[in-house]
């Protein structure tokens, strides 16, 4: 725990808003491994970017090559990945950028406190948009684009999400999407109707 460090003030939040000429906020997709987080948060990051609205995605695997080399899939590693991730989203968010993750984050309460650090900005709240990827376990293990379901099944993988580790869904998102019944342009676009209707983006 580090002593003796004091907090640099910048630009207000709204200053900045007001100079980038757009509101920083957090979108974040949870959902099973293969449920289409990825897929669905790289195509609206695009959306967005054709918008002219400054977005940046941050991705489970990618981040994991980095920032979260040191981490693995235990339940302690996980909080520690989600926990680091909305610190990170919320430096985006504050920089009035559109950020965007895409990780399982299976467990409500790390959630629950990726939200709350959002919420309890000093400066006030930050949106937080959690977007519950949902498709049934069997068309994810159907899907599965990496092999990790049948490494799995199998026992080569341990602890993994859905099989052998817990994937507790959300209770309240603010939007759901079934990627097993959307289309990829049909999810995009009903989280970019939501973000208008909220005044997010114009
Ligand atoms: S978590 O639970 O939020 O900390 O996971 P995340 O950072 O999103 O990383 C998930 C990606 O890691 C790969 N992978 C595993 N997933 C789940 N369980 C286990 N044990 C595991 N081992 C490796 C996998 O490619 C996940 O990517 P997605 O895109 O979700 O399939």
């Amino acid at each position: 725990m580090a002593t003796n460090i004091t907090w640099h003030p910048s630009l207000s939040r709204a200053e900045r808003t007001q100079l980038a000429g757009q509101q920083g906020f957090t979108i974040w997709f949870t959902g099973l491994s293969a449920s289409g987080k990825s897929t669905v948060a790289t195509a609206l990051e695009q959306h967005l970017l054709h918008m002219g609205v400054a977005a940046y995605r941050l991705d489970g695997d990618n981040v994991r090559f980095g920032l979260n080399k040191d981490l693995g899939f235990s339940e302690k590693d996980r909080n520690e990945n989600i926990r680091r991730i909305a610190e990170v989203a919320k430096l985006f968010a504050d920089s009035a950028t559109v950020a965007l993750t895409s990780f399982i984050s299976p467990y409500r309460a790390d959630r629950e406190v990726a939200r709350a650090l959002h919420a309890g900005d000093k400066e006030g709240g930050i949106p937080f948009v959690e977007v519950y990827v949902e498709v049934p376990i069997e068309v994810a293990e159907q899907r599965d684009p990496k092999g990790l379901y049948k490494k799995a099944r199998a026992g080569e993988i341990k602890e993994f999400t859905g099989i052998s580790a817990p994937y507790e869904a959300p209770e309240a998102p603010e939007i759901t999407i079934r990627t097993d019944l959307l289309s990829v342009e049909e999810c995009v676009q009903k989280i970019v109707d939501y973000l208008a209707e909220k005044g997010l983006v114009s």
